[in-house]
């Protein structure tokens, strides 16, 4: 799928803090694979340029799309100062309602900053829409004659995510009006390691970069660590000797993204308010806290290892307004001490409108999320499959802050750590890299045991009580796991399994053949703990007809899973990714 020529590669990073896109015609691919065009994006905050804004997206009273990234931030801002924000709806950081997500089935609503709801598809897709719009229309800058049909469209997912939160963003970009045949989805670290692996090649012409050739020599594994705002997203690989390379590890990761430090640091402005403040604030202007956030994603940026300077943050002057409302006669910068939830006592001023700590106590912000990293690496590399890696490649935003840069250092100074100067552009430049060149990844790891809810006869040495039925005759057992391929199995990219056939009975709304994933690798009903519908092999929309057999393959080896179905009574074949 999504095979057919293409002049230009178009790539969207939706992250859960800042999103961007890139764009490479193939002309420019060949001539030079790590160039792109990478939009600027200006925050009229700070009059800053960025290669991503921020992940923000601002509806009017109606619904209606109004403003994408810092410029929705800044619009949203200009509606607090005049309150007249309480009836739009501002959404930021919701890529994170995807990260658990489970089961299939996109029904479901996402809130606001003020509490109000609006269905998650909608917030998703006209996101990428926007994305979608305004890649098109910086194209159209370079190349007037760019047609819609000649892109290749890219939209990168954390590879952690499960196949209903992929299935989900496939069908938010469809919805935003991107050709389900034309798009691929690119695992993050993935692209970051194809983005680092051209690095090598580039730097090569001129000399440099011993470390990138040596990471990328046959035989050599290496770990890929891409540390967003919302996830720590983990894949290792083994060099072939053609080049390519193997998934070693599973992918693997968890939420202790960049934003779990900003976390830290409003937990500590609550403890600063104490709870009636905070309480006050989260019900009458809970966007207080969301200009907190802001003012932290700057100054954070200051906090480093063994700094000697204190560090200064400016908070917003509606945390001394209710704080005094509150503390009659009590004033909010009097307060010399926060006592804070692990029961520390830190000292702080206040001075005009800036929160003054000492260096140590702001490091203390990124202690345990950058412990968690660590510890997670530390336990990968000592398990079997862990063994010989060699390099570590960091990338993602959270990998320019020099807390995360050196405590990964200090714990693997035997290792060789490569952070590259784009660290923060890695997996966007690498996207547009992975829709020229899919080819790097030969073989991959099952992240989950796969399998379909099937039935057998009943037999009580076996089979549990609680799962027996009776129908057309027979005594059944029900929701058994009928394995397909179990978890950390290697699978082959481009490979089909051998085709199963089926009797297609009926095909509801919804669809037939009941997918499920497990954690375990020998479930044995589909409803054990770990195990979750995933979507149908089959849905409504493919002209297969009911009461008829029909041949079915699939692939697990690709970053979706991919379904090819022929039935020969109606002579009809179809390719599709789950969950369509
Ligand atoms: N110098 C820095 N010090 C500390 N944190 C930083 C620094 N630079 C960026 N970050 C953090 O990195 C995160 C953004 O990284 P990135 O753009 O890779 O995330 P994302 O792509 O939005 O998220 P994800 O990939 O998890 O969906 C933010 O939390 C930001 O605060
Ligand atoms: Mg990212």
């Amino acid at each position: 799928m999504a095979t057919k020529n293409y002049l230009l590669v178009a790539a969207i990073d939706f992250g859960t803090t800042y999103s961007g896109y890139a764009f490479s015609s193939r002309e420019d691919f060949q001539r030079e694979p790590t160039k792109a065009y990478l939009k600027q994006w200006v925050d009229p905050v700070s009059s800053m340029m960025y290669n991503k804004t921020s992940t923000c997206i601002l509806f009017d009273e109606s619904v209606n799309f109004n403003k994408f990234g810092f410029e929705a931030e800044a619009k949203y801002q200009d509606l607090i100062m005049d309150n007249e924000h309480k009836t739009w709806y501002f959404f930021r950081r919701f890529k994170m309602t995807l990260y658990d997500k489970q089961s299939s089935g996109d029904g479901w609503l996402i809130e606001d900053e003020t509490g109000k709801q609006l269905p998650a598809l909608v917030v998703f897709s006209e996101s990428i829409k926007y994305l979608k719009l305004s890649l098109l229309e910086e194209a159209k800058k370079q190349q007037t004659d760019i047609q819609a049909d000649d892109i290749k469209w890219i939209l990168t997912v954390p590879a952690i995510w499960s196949d209903p939160a992929k299935t989900f963003m496939r069908r938010a970009a469809v919805q935003a009006g991107i050709d389900t045949n034309s798009l691929t989805i690119a695992l993050e670290p993935e692209a970051a390691a194809l983005f680092v692996k051209h690095l090598s090649v580039d730097r090569q012409l001129h000399g440099k970069c011993r470390d990138l050739i040596r990471t990328f020599a046959p035989g050599s594994k290496y770990i890929v660590v891409d540390a967003g705002g919302g996830t720590i997203d983990i894949t290792a690989h083994e060099v072939l000797t053609d080049g390519t390379v193997r998934e070693i590890i599973k992918s693997n990761g968890g939420n202790w993204g960049g934003t779990s430090v900003d976390r830290e640091y409003l937990d500590f402005i609550k403890c600063l308010l104490g709870e009636s403040v905070t309480q006050s604030i989260e019900q009458n202007e809970p966007q207080v806290f969301f200009e907190v956030c802001r003012e932290f994603e700057t100054a954070k940026r200051q906090i480093k290892p063994q700094s000697d300077m204190k560090f200064n943050v400016r908070i917003p002057s509606q945390l001394g307004e209710a704080y005094a409302n509150l503390n009659p006669g009590r004033d909010l910068k009097s307060k010399k001490f926060v006592f804070t939830k692990c029961k520390r006592n830190v000292s702080i001023s206040i001075i005009g409108d800036k929160l003054r700590l000492a260096p140590k106590d702001a490091e203390d912000f990124f202690a345990e999320t950058v412990n968690e990293i660590t510890r997670h690496l530390e336990n990968l590399l000592l398990q079997n499959s862990g063994k010989g890696i060699a390099t570590i490649i960091l990338v993602g935003g959270f990998a320019e802050s020099p807390m995360l840069t050196q405590a990964v250092k200090s714990t693997f100074s035997e290792m060789r750590v490569i952070i590259p100067h784009e660290a923060a552009w890695s997996v966007l430049r690498g996207a547009v890299i992975f829709g020229h060149d899919p080819g790097l990844i030969k073989e991959r790891r099952s992240k989950y045991t796969y399998g379909l809810a099937v039935f057998d006869i009943f037999d009580p040495k076996i089979h549990d009580e609680k799962y027996k039925y009776e129908e057309d005759g027979e005594i059944r057992c029900g929701y058994l796991f009928s394995k397909l391929i179990s978890i950390d199995d290697p699978v082959t990219v481009g490979e089909y399994r051998k085709a199963e056939t089926y009797m297609l009975t009926d095909i509801e709304d919804e669809g037939s053949i009941a997918l499920f994933t497990s954690e375990s690798s020998d479930p044995k009903y589909v409803d054990e703990k770990g195990c979750s519908f995933v979507g149908f092999i089959l849905s409504a929309g493919h002209n297969f007809e009911v009461n008829e057999i029909f041949d079915v393959m699939m692939r697990f080896g690709e970053t979706e899973v991919e379904i090819k179905a022929y039935q020969p009574k109606s002579n009809t074949i179809s390719s599709y990714y789950l969950g369509q």
